[in-house]
């Protein structure tokens, strides 16, 4: 986290904690995937809200932050293995790594597969991610959450299973198990997969449109949270509509059957073809994804569109990306944001649009991100 950021969420965390709230998890304090657990869960919201509403001084205010379940809400864990440990990093030191006995943010099922991993594959030989010697290097959970269907995949950095004999009793377990080669100096917890274990992928279901979700793709980590927000974008569109960014397209085709057509726009290949294949899942007609750079796309067709959706990464947008949406000349824009700063500097810099409503949607709790989603409207 950024030193300035890092700063007023400690402000905040020491106005907010109050008596303070008994942490969940044993590993609270030294682990660094939570840092709120000692702070009551609607003080959080509260928090969060403080955070947003400073930001967006002066330009729009949310009312509330958006509840999810405080717990057993994420839908992924990247679980190292080094050091004779499986865990998440130490808070703030990379070189550390807490050896984690159970996840408390994690989804039931897939913390309980995440527990059992642990006595299973004891003894299979680490990789040492500073020396870059060994071979086992991440346990990934994933677990669907409207489905219940849960995916276990092993990073390794050879192209070799080692762990055959040990995986049998487990994969009755999971619907998906998939060995992934991780073989560079880069701590990567995706790859190739080279060996399909069980299933291959798992699916997700929100109200109806069904997304698969493969070992290496990326999916929303909160499904209870995304799916709010997505009924929300939903009651924004109309006609032609853009979604930008689209990545895995669940976005899009969401919201295909309250649009004339979508056009998703995303630069990764791997992305696009991900969606592609959920398009066909799901028969949606009324789809396209395309890849593209979402710069050189909006160049070429500004005056195609009736509505725009926008889910850029955290580091927010291109100032010729500004320029090129001020150009569409569109009468409503809806912004989804993972970081509320760089949303808030994109919507200044929007200059002929102001904000008709903001809301905050508490998709990680017990951490200090927040997403948000802002309706703009032509002046
Ligand atoms: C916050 S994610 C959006 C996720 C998406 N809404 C979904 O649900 O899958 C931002 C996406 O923007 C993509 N991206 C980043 N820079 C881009 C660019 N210049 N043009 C198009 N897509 C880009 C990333 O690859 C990523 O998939």
């Amino acid at each position: 986290m950024k030193k300035k950021k890092k700063k007023l969420f400690n402000t905040l965390a020491d106005k907010y904690r109050g008596d303070g709230a008994c942490p969940e998890c044993e590993h609270f304090g030294e682990c660094g995937g939570c840092m709120f657990q000692d702070i009551a869960y609607e003080n959080q919201l509260l928090l969060k809200k403080d955070y947003v509403n400073g930001l967006f001084e002066g330009i729009a205010e949310v009312e509330d932050v958006k509840p999810s379940r405080p717990f057993e809400y994420r839908n992924r864990m990247d679980m190292v293995a080094a050091f004779g440990k499986k865990g998440l990093r130490k808070a703030g030191f990379y070189r550390h790594v807490v050896d984690v006995k159970s996840c408390s943010i994690m989804q039931k099922k897939s913390n309980e597969a995440f527990i059992e991993l642990r006595e299973l594959l004891r003894d299979i030989e680490d990789y040492d991610y500073l020396k870059h010697e060994g071979y086992f290097r991440y346990i990934v959970l994933r677990q669907a959450m409207f489905t219940g269907q849960v995916m276990a995949n092993f990073v390794v950095s050879r192209r070799e299973n080692l762990m055959e004999r040990e995986l049998e009793p487990f994969l009755d377990r999971v619907d998906s198990a998939s060995m992934i080669l991780s073989d560079g100096l880069a701590d990567l917890s995706f790859g190739e997969v080279f060996q399909t274990l069980k299933g291959g992928s798992i699916t997700e279901d929100f109200e109806g449109i069904k997304y698969q979700i493969t070992p290496n793709s990326f999916f929303q980590s909160n499904s209870e949270v995304a799916v709010q927000m997505y009924r929300r974008i939903k009651e924004h569109v109309q006609g032609r509509t853009l979604d930008l960014y689209s990545g895995v397209g669940s976005i899009s085709l969401f919201v295909a059957d309250g649009a004339s057509h979508v056009t998703g726009v995303e630069v990764v290949d791997e992305a696009v073809e991900t969606a592609k294949k959920n398009r066909e899942l799901n028969s949606i007609e009324n789809v396209d994804f395309i890849c593209a750079d979402a710069l050189d796309y909006v160049s070429e067709h500004s005056a195609d569109f009736d509505s725009l959706i926008l889910d850029p990464p955290r580091s927010g947008m291109h100032p010729k990306m500004i320029k090129n949406i001020r150009d569409m000349k569109l009468d409503k824009i809806v912004y989804m944001s993972c970081n509320p700063a760089t949303c808030r500097d994109d919507i200044k810099a929007l200059e002929d649009y102001r904000v008709e409503s903001l809301e905050a949607f508490d998709m990680f709790p017990q951490t200090p991100h927040v997403e948000s989603i802002a309706i703009l409207r032509r002046k």
